[in-house]
């Protein structure tokens, strides 16, 4: 079975957890990703940002191959990045497992996911806290994934927007009206009970990075955010 497959298989019974390297120690960024591996989580969330689409820099694709060396979960590597086209390849030649593209970036969204897929990568889209559902229902039937942003993106330890609540409400109701695939991600702010809010909407993967990281037990976090599916919204 293929990355997909499991993850796939896995979300029929119940959400994923994703830890955000981004809250990991810096210095020792593959001793954080092996912690959360041992701890139970199902990926390593890796946030690419390149201090022009957002006001931060982090990751290139040399400490993806390093991560990639680190653990056997798989990497879904989110690039908040101006190009994303111009850089999928790189970062999928450096082991990411899931690239996810912003629908705000300066790109065809539906060839970058196509290219994506080609490169034997799971394509996501990503949509920022004030971008519409709408915008991106012409490429949804593209992606295995497709990530709400319940923060602008940049940095970690920011307030859970509930707004998008929403959106993951619609997402769930699209995909079962015209029988798409994707898996619904959520990824900022995330944490006890936020994630619960999430959980009830129908969100598949979530994201956490300070509510992992900030706990000397990585286990107490990762299992909480592992949640039974009760009324499978994911068919
Ligand atoms: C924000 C990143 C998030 C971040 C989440 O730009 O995309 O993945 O790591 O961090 P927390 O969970 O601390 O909000
Ligand atoms: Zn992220």
């Amino acid at each position: 079975m293929n990355v997909w497959n499991i993850l796939q298989n896995t979300a029929k019974d119940r959400t994923l957890a994703a830890p955000s390297i981004l809250s990991g120690d810096f210095g020792y960024l593959s001793d954080s990703a092996k912690k959360a591996e041992q701890a139970g989580a199902d990926l390593i969330h890796v946030d690419v940002m390149d201090g022009s689409f957002v006001p931060n820099i982090t990751f290139g694709p040399d400490v993806v191959a390093a991560l990639k060396k680190a653990v056997n979960i798989p990497l879904d590597v989110h690039l908040m990045i101006s190009r994303p086209d111009k850089y999928a390849a790189k970062f999928i030649e450096a082991g990411a497992d899931i690239l996810t593209v912003h629908k705000e970036s300066d790109h065809d969204v539906k060839k970058t996911l196509m290219e994506i897929k080609e490169m034997n990568a799971v394509p996501g889209v990503v949509i920022n806290p004030d971008t519409e559902v709408n915008t991106v229902e012409d490429v949804l039937q593209y992606c295995s994934i497709v990530l709400v942003m319940s923060v602008f993106p940049g940095f970690g330890g920011q307030k859970f927007i509930i707004d998008v609540i929403k959106k993951i409400e619609l997402l769930v109701n699209l995909r079962k009206k015209n029988n798409y695939n994707y898996l619904i991600e959520i990824d900022g702010g995330i944490n006890e009970e936020t994630s619960k809010k999430a959980i009830i909407a129908g969100a598949d993967m979530l994201v956490a990075g300070t509510y992992v990281f900030k706990n000397q037990d990585l286990k107490i976090p990762i299992d909480s955010l592992k949640t039974p599916k009760i009324n499978t919204t994911y068919a």
